[in-house]
C-alpha cells in the first residue's frame, strides 16, 4: 500500500467511489485494483446508470470508461458537469492508447479531470483515486468541522445569555436576602440594647453574658448582610456613595474605637502609632469605614492566638497610607492576589473563624472606584500580615499645584 492509501486507513472514514464500464470483467478488475483503498465502490454500466447513481449519492471520484454504448464517456461527463451538485465531483477517464483524448479533455476544463490509458497501471491507477478520495475525506471533515464550530458559536451565546441572566438573577437574590435580613435584624440588635440598658427592668448579672453573645452574634450578622448587599450592588453597578472631606486620622480613630469590644472578646491587642493630623481625603464615610472594620476584623479573626494588630497612618507624596498589620496566621503566597477575589478563603468552608470570602473583594471595589488601592503588601505564613490602603489626598489648592509641579519636573528628568 502507498502512502496516501497509509492514511487513508488512519483517518478511518469512509466514502464512495463510482465505477462506470459496459464490461463486468472490467468492472471487476478495477474493483480488485481499488479495493486496498477500503472505500466503497459502487458498480454501473452505462452513462445512463452513472447519471442515476449520482442523484442518490456523493462520490469522491468517477472513473469512466470512454468507449460505451449509447450515452460515451464524454457526454456522461459533460452532463455530470452540467448539474450543479456534480460539477466538481473529480473524473477519471479509462482510455485506449488510441482515443482522440485531446481534444475531448478540452471540453472539461472546469472541475478535475484526468486520464489513465489502457492497459493501465494497477498501483498507479490506486495513487490517483487514493488522492481524490483523501481530498474528498478532508473535505467532508472541513465542512463537519465548521458546522460544529458554528454550532458551539451558537452554544456559547446562549450560554453567555443565560450566564448573564443567572448573575443578574444572583444579584437580586442578595439584594432580596440582603434587605429581608436588615429589618428583623435591626429588631433583635434593638430590643438586646434595650434590655442592657435595663428598659425591661433590672438586668440579672446572669443575663449579661447571654446578652452579650446576643449582641455580639447579630453584629456578625449584621456585618454579613452588610457584605452581601455590597458585593450585590458592586456587580449591578449601583454602590450608593456620597462622597465628602474626611479627616483620615478621625476615621481611623472611630475604626478602631468600633473594634475595641471585639477585640477585648478576642482578647486582642490595638496599637495605634502617631496620626498626622492634617491628612484630608474626600471619600464615603460609610465605604471607608467598611473597609477599615473588614482589615481590623480579619487581623483578629487570623491573627492566632492573642492576636495584636497595629495600625499605622502615613503620607507618601500625595496619598494618605493606611497599613493594617498583624502577626497572625499569614496568608501563602500563591494566595496573595486571589484572597481579594470573591468567594475564595483560606479554609475550607465549615473550618476557619465564620465568613463569605466577600470582605477583601468588597474592600478593594470600594476603594479602587475612588482611585484608591488595597494590596497585601507582606504576609507570611506563621508570622502576619500587613494590608496597606492608599487614599489619594485632597490637597489645599495651593499644595496640589506644588504636587503637579514636582511630578512634572520628575518626569521631565526621566525623560530628559
Ligand atoms: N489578616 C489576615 N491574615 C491571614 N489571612 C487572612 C487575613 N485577611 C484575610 N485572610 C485570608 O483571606 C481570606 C479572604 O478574606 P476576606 O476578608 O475576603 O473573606 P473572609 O474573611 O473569609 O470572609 P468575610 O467576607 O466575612 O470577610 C480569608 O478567608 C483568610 O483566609
Ligand atoms: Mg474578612
Amino acid at each position: 500500500m502507498n502512502e496516501t492509501a497509509q492514511r487513508l486507513a488512519a483517518m478511518g472514514e469512509k466514502t464512495k467511489v463510482l465505477l462506470v464500464d459496459d464490461r463486468p470483467e472490467n468492472l471487476l478488475a478495477l474493483e480488485g485494483v481499488l479495493k486496498p483503498l477500503g472505500q466503497e465502490m459502487v458498480c454501473v454500466s452505462s452513462g445512463e446508470e452513472a447519471l442515476g447513481a449520482l442523484l442518490d449519492d456523493e462520490f469522491a471520484v468517477i472513473l469512466m470508461d470512454v468507449r460505451m454504448p449509447g450515452m460515451d464517456g464524454f457526454e456522461t461527463a459533460a452532463r455530470i458537469k452540467h448539474r450543479e451538485r456534480t460539477r466538481h465531483v473529480p473524473i477519471i477517464f479509462l482510455t485506449a492508447v488510441n482515443d482522440d483524448l485531446d481534444t475531448a479533455l478540452r471540453g472539461y476544463s472546469e472541475g478535475a479531470v484526468d486520464y489513465i490509458t489502457k492497459p493501465f497501471n494497477p498501483s498507479m491507477l490506486r495513487s490517483k483515486v487514493a488522492v481524490f478520495v483523501e481530498l474528498h475525506l478532508k473535505t467532508r471533515m472541513l465542512r463537519e468541522q465548521t458546522r460544529l464550530l458554528q454550532e458551539s458559536n451558537t452554544d456559547l451565546a446562549a450560554l453567555a445569555e443565560a450566564a448573564d441572566k443567572a448573575s443578574r438573577a444572583k444579584s437580586a437574590f442578595l439584594n432580596m436576602v440582603g434587605h429581608e435580613l436588615r429589618t428583623p435584624l435591626t429588631v433583635v440588635s434593638g430590643y438586646a440594647a434595650m434590655l442592657r440598658a435595663g428598659d425591661f427592668g433590672d438586668v440579672d448579672e446572669r443575663m449579661m453574658r447571654p446578652l452579650t453573645v446576643l449582641e455580639e452574634k447579630a453584629d456578625e450578622l449584621a456585618e454579613l448582610v452588610e457584605t452581601l448587599l455590597s458585593a450585590a450592588q458592586i456587580e449591578s453597578g449601583s454602590v450608593p456613595e456620597s462622597a465628602e472631606p474626611l479627616e483620615v486620622a478621625e476615621v481611623v480613630t472611630a475604626a478602631v474605637d468600633r473594634a475595641r469590644g471585639r477585640a477585648q472578646l478576642v482578647k486582642a491587642e490595638i496599637v495605634v502609632g502617631a496620626i498626622p493630623s492634617h491628612l484630608r481625603v474626600e471619600f464615603d464615610r460609610g465605604h471607608i469605614g467598611r473597609v477599615l472594620d473588614n482589615l481590623i476584623n480579619n487581623a483578629l479573626a487570623y491573627g492566632g492566638e492573642n492576636p495584636w494588630v497595629r495600625i499605622s497612618v502615613s503620607e507618601d507624596r500625595d496619598h494618605a497610607v493606611i497599613a493594617v498589620e498583624d502577626h497572625g496566621d499569614g496568608i501563602p503566597v500563591e494566595m496573595h492576589e486571589r484572597v481579594f477575589e470573591r468567594f475564595v478563603r483560606g479554609s475550607q468552608p465549615g473550618a476557619g473563624p465564620p465568613g463569605s470570602g466577600l470582605g477583601l473583594y468588597v474592600c478593594r471595589e470600594l476603594l479602587e472606584r475612588r482611585g484608591a488601592t488595597l494590596e497585601l503588601t507582606s504576609s507570611v505564613p506563621g508570622e502576619g500580615s500587613c494590608f496597606t490602603v492608599r487614599l489619594p489626598l485632597l490637597l489645599p489648592q495651593p499644595a496640589r499645584v506644588a504636587v503637579l509641579n514636582q511630578r512634572r519636573r520628575e518626569s521631565r528628568s526621566l525623560t530628559g
